[in-house]
This record gives C-alpha cells, structure tokens and sequence, in this order.
C-alpha cells in the first residue's frame, strides 16, 4: 500500500508541476475570501483517488476537496491533492502531495513529496522515515536559540487573530529563526529530517498533518497539543518538534495562550 500511495503522489507531483502557472479558474471556499481552490487541486485529487480506487475499490477516502467517501471500510486514505495552493497560486514552487493511509483509526502509511525538489518523504508505522529512500532523523538542538521554528496561519486569521499572532511574536523573540513556507505538510517532513527543530499552526485539518505527523514520529520526533498533551490528526492544534525542544516551546505556547508577548530588548 505504500507503493500504491507513492506512485499516486509521484503522479500527482508531475501533474502539478506541469500544471502551474497554468490555472484557469480561482474559486474561494467556505466563503473565505483567501482560502483559494483552483482546478488543479481538483484533478489532482480526483487523480489520487482514481488510482487508489482502482486497486482497492472498497476503501474509504477523506479528501481536501471531495470530503468523506465512507463505505465502512477498516482503511481509510486521507488526503491533500495539494498543499500550499496559495503558493501554487502565486507560481511559488512550494508545495506538496500528503497522503496517508489511516487503518482502523491508526495512521500506518505517510507520504509527503514536494515535486519541485524532488523530494519523497515516507513513512511505515514502526518502520522508519525516509527521504528519497534515505533513512531521517529529527535534529538533536536541544536550546531555542539553536532552532529553526516554522508555522502557518489560518485563512481566517485576519477575522480572529488570537494567539496565532502572540506565538509568532513570542516564538521571533526566544528561537533562532522563524518561517512561514505555506505547506504544513512540507513544515512536518522539515521537522522529520533536522531542518527545522519545531512546527506549530492553531487550525489544521486531518488531511494537512495526517502524513506529515508519521514522518515526524517514525523520525524520533515529538507529536503533542499546545500543552504538551497527546493528540491526533483530528484535533486541529499541532505541535510537533525534534523532541529535546519539546518542553520548552511548550512553555513559549503557554504564553500566547494567555495573550502574553515578550518584549523586545532595545
Ligand atoms: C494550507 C497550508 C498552509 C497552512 C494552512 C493550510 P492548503 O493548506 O498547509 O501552510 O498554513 O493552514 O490550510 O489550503 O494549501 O491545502
Ligand atoms: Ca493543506
Ligand atoms: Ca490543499
């Protein structure tokens, strides 16, 4: 079944590749004036999906843009036909295929690949991570000041900006360096291979994080809520870091959560 799913997100990747810079139709969704959807992230799913189908006809879906294909089955595919539509947009060469495979309620199978990289990311429950087929590991910085942070921001953020704009701040006066690239899925894999040492975003869905998280923990990596607490893909907080920074962010997390920002030292 991993084979399965990363052919579906080779074939995917070089659809997109082809396909930017080449949009034809820019809808919004869910009334959100920035949360974008193109035809390209359509075909792309419906892509993935036709391919899985094929072989497993019985199997249940979860998918960004056709939603939930329940048939009762024990596995279900949970997937983003493209992550970083904004970036793709914008004909910025950032942005991945997320595919997981979910079995009774257990993710088992992850596969991230960012097509104008080149890079595979994939994971087995119990089985490892790799990129490119090549064995990762999260990095071993263990102090904030050494760390590179990355995070993302909800489409709905300039209508409630809460905390995600307090850990930003909090996260810009306590880490080395912070950045937004646009796809939670790659900010996971960066996580999983030791080039980022912490991810977090307020408001995720299943389909953004679900492979992406079994990168990071077949990697040695930590996966837990803003307080440090055990989570899963359906909770929308996502906290997930090389695990030596684990507690510490945690506690720069606490600090946003009470609407608290650190002061620049002038
Ligand atoms: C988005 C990206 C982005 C994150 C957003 C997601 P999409 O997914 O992963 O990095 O900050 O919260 O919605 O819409 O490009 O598939
Ligand atoms: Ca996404
Ligand atoms: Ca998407």
């Amino acid at each position: 079944m991993i084979q399965l799913a990363i052919e579906a997100a080779l074939e995917a990747g070089k659809f997109l590749t082809q396909s930017i810079g080449k949009i034809k139709t820019v809808e919004t969704k869910l009334g959100q004036e920035r949360n974008l959807v193109t035809e390209i992230d359509r075909k792309s799913e419906e892509l993935i999906i036709g391919m899985i189908r094929k072989e497993y006809p019985d199997h249940d879906f979860l998918a960004e843009e056709s939603g939930s294909h329940d048939q009762k089955s024990e596995y279900r595919w949970i997937i983003d036909p493209l992550d970083g539509t904004l970036n793709f947009t914008h004909s910025v060469p950032l942005f991945s295929v997320s595919i997981a495979l979910e079995v009774r309620g257990e993710i088992v199978v992850g596969v991230v690949y960012e097509p104008n990289l080149g890079e595979l990311f994939t994971a087995e429950k119990g089985k490892g991570a790799f990129l490119n087929k090549k064995p990762i590991r999260v990095s071993t910085v263990d102090k904030l000041i050494e760390s590179m942070v990355v995070t993302g921001f909800p489409y709905t953020i300039q209508n409630n900006p809460g905390n995600a704009v307090e850990h930003f701040v909090n996260f810009l006066m306590s880490a080395q360096g912070v950045r937004r690239l646009g796809s939670a899925a790659v900010d996971l894999c960066y996580v999983a291979c030791g080039r980022f040492e912490a991810f977090w975003e307020v408001t995720l869905n299943p389909w953004d994080m679900a492979a992406g998280v079994l990168l990071v923990q077949e990697a040695g990596g930590r996966f837990t809520d803003f307080h440090g607490a055990p989570s899963t893909v359906y909770n929308k907080q996502v906290l997930a870091t090389n695990g030596f920074v684990h507690d510490k962010v945690v506690e720069i997390l606490a600090m946003g959560l009470m609407g608290k920002m650190i002061a620049s030292k002038s």
